[in-house]
């Protein structure tokens, strides 16, 4: 199965982003942290040419935490300020707002020597469907002393959510694709959930997943599903069915439902914290 489709309506809100960076100033790019290489954009260093950056690996709660350490110090290698986060919790807000200011420096500084102070920074939040762009920019609004009115050059409608410290951040987030010409990344990216799953052959994805949790996380698939590593793809979906309890009349197991909910098990960390992506391949 090829995963690499990109609608229309992303290349309309592509080009909707491009006009917005132009006032932008800080780029903050949010990264799954489960799999830092594919979910982040192939153009991302064009976007951000001569922009300050900051990456943010999200839902570092859902991630196993040595192989976030490893993507941490991958970045910081590449001289880019880097955090991990739970976008959802409010205690990570705080740490958010030191590392805005670490990625902000040099600008700052630029700013200063020019004579220019007090002109706040301007943000904008990018990534792929599903990192948590609107739950980032949400937790975020809600510590903001004010929301702003519009700016020129920037499409209508949109607001700047005022943080302290001089940052203002656009409300509205970028929208990009992963790595989707890469078949690998790809299956990763629609195991993560940032494909529609109505285009997806979900029986499919679940049999690749299970294959790849065979080889890597054995116990977890046993400890749900009673699936062990001999279990063929249709066995494998059957033991899960009836760990469950999922049966259709007559008493089979319904492999349907077995898909459903172990990709959901996956998506939402009750396999435990799994990362897919290593550092030492990107
Ligand atoms: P997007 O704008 O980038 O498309 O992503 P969005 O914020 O809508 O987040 C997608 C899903 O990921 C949401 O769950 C959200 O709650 C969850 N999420 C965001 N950040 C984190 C994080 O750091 N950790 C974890 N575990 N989850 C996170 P949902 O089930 O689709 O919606 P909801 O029912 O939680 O609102």
């Amino acid at each position: 199965m090829a995963y690499n489709w990109y609608p229309g309506h992303m290349k309309k809100a592509y080009r909707a982003m491009e006009e917005d960076l132009k006032v932008i100033d800080l780029l903050i790019e949010l990264l799954d942290a489960r799999a830092p290489y594919s979910t982040r954009n192939p153009d991302i260093d064009t976007l951000g040419r001569g922009k300050a950056r900051l990456i943010l690996l999200n839902k570092a709660d859902l991630a196993d935490k040595s192989m976030t350490e490893e993507w941490l110090n991958y970045f910081k290698k590449k001289s880019l300020t880097v955090m991990k986060l739970d976008a959802r919790s409010s205690k990570d807000i705080r740490p958010l707002q030191a590392a805005v200011e670490e990625a902000c420096k040099e600008k700052r500084e630029r700013d200063r020597k020019r004579g220019i102070i007090n002109r706040p920074v301007r943000a904008m939040v990018v990534g792929i469907p599903n990192v948590g762009k609107s739950t980032l920019i949400n937790s975020y609004a809600k510590r903001a002393a004010t929301k702003t009115g519009n700016k020129p050059g920037v499409t209508k409608g949109k607001q700047w959510i005022r943080l302290g410290q001089g940052l203002e951040l656009l409300d509205t987030p970028g929208i990009l694709w992963g790595r989707i010409e890469d078949e690998e990344a790809g299956f990763r990216l629609a195991l993560l959930g940032s494909m529609n799953d109505e285009i997806l052959n979900r029986q499919e994805l679940c049999i690749r997943f299970i294959r790849l949790m065979q080889e890597s996380h054995l116990e977890a698939l046993r400890r749900a599903y009673d699936i062990t590593g001999e279990m063929g793809p249709l066995e494998a979906l059957n033991s899960a069915a009836l760990k469950r309890n999922a049966l259709k009349k007559g008493g089979l197991p319904d492999t349907d439902k077995a898909v459903g909910f172990i990709l959901d098990d996956f998506r939402s960390g009750r396999l435990g914290a799994i990362t897919l992506d290593r550092a030492a391949e990107a």
